[in-house]
């Protein structure tokens, strides 16, 4: 109901109702919020209506509905085409951008909401669109922190909701960064997969044993982090020079099993430069030099 004696009816709008947009909808709605809707072809406007949320039949009714607006759209282009023409619809109210782009775009479009005496978070779904409204979905929000504070309940309603920052590039930072996480750790499962293929063992036995070992992999992640902090790279989790020989040999037995070397050859290169930058008898998570600066030793 409306806590500004305003004509607001719903806790949040969701402006864009495409695979991601369509699954946070149904997600607010799953947790009680009253949800006003709005989406280009009305199709899946109507699909949400029959569960339970409001279709607004403009951009500007769904913004002037809730007091926060979910926007999911391709890309920064169309949010500013969807909503420049109804801006002055944003004056007082949460916008909570939740498509994809870069951390520029992400400054402009604070600054634009900001012109229009709009709240502003950034926003990303790291989980894909399964997740959605269970803990275990990752949404990370960077931007006003009284926005993020006044909202938290309807934006946890998506999953784990985390606030990175104010600074609104933070989270096409993080989505950027992540996925580059994630694509790294699959590329290495990939390969995996196919040398276990190559030796009889099946997709799924395999993955039931590299899940058990992920955990001491994050667990890497937490203690290198520590290092690179400090500066410091102890020879505990094995030197350069020590992965290096081990990567030799998985990428001999990906050759003798006639598996591609690709995936493995990339981190043997960024061993290789480490170690010839005199880091050999440093610890792994000095290969970072060989990583974050192009070659030159960190
Ligand atoms: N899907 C995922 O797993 C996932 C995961 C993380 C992040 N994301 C991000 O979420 C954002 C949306 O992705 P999605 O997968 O939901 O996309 P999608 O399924 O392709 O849906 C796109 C939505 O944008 C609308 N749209 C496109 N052009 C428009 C325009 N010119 N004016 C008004 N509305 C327009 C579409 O409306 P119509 O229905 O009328 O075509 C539709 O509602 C993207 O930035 C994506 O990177 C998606």
């Amino acid at each position: 109901m409306p806590e500004n004696g305003n004509s607001e009816r719903a806790a949040v709008s969701v402006i864009g109702l495409g695979q991601m947009g369509t699954r946070i909808a149904q997600a607010l709605l799953a947790a009680g919020h009253a949800v006003a809707v709005w989406n280009r072809s009305g199709g899946k406007a109507e699909a949400l209506a029959a569960q339970g949320a409001v279709r607004a039949e403009s951009v500007e009714a769904a913004l002037s509905a809730s007091p926060l607006a979910v926007v999911v759209l391709p890309d920064y282009a169309t949010v500013r085409e969807v909503l420049g023409p109804v801006a002055e619809h944003l004056r007082g109210r949460v916008l909570v951008n939740l498509t994809s782009g870069t951390p520029e775009e992400a400054a402009q479009a604070a600054e634009w909401a900001a012109r229009h005496g709009a709240g502003y978070l950034d926003g990303a779904a790291m989980s894909g669109t399964r997740l959605v409204g269970r803990p275990e979905a990752l949404f990370v929000f960077s931007g006003a922190r009284d926005a993020f504070a006044e909202h938290r309940a309807v934006l946890a309603s998506l999953g784990g909701a985390v606030h990175l920052g104010a600074d609104p590039a933070l989270a096409p930072v993080y989505d950027t960064a992540l996925f580059g996480l994630a694509w790294g750790a699959l590329a290495g499962f990939y390969h995996s997969v196919a040398l276990a293929g190559a030796a009889g063992v099946g997709p799924a036995a395999f993955a039931a044993v590299a899940t058990e070992h992920m955990p001491f992999v994050t667990s890497l992640m937490a203690e290198h982090a520590r290092q690179l902090e400090d500066g410091r790279f102890p020879d505990d989790d094995g030197t350069v020079d020590v992965h290096l020989a081990a990567v030799g040999h998985l990428v001999q037995t990906s050759r003798a099993q006639g598996v591609g070397t690709d995936v493995p050859d990339l981190f043997a290169a960024l061993l290789g430069r480490a170690a010839a930058a005199g880091r050999g008898a440093d610890g792994i998570a000095s290969v970072i030099g060989a990583i974050a600066e192009g070659g030159r030793d960190a």
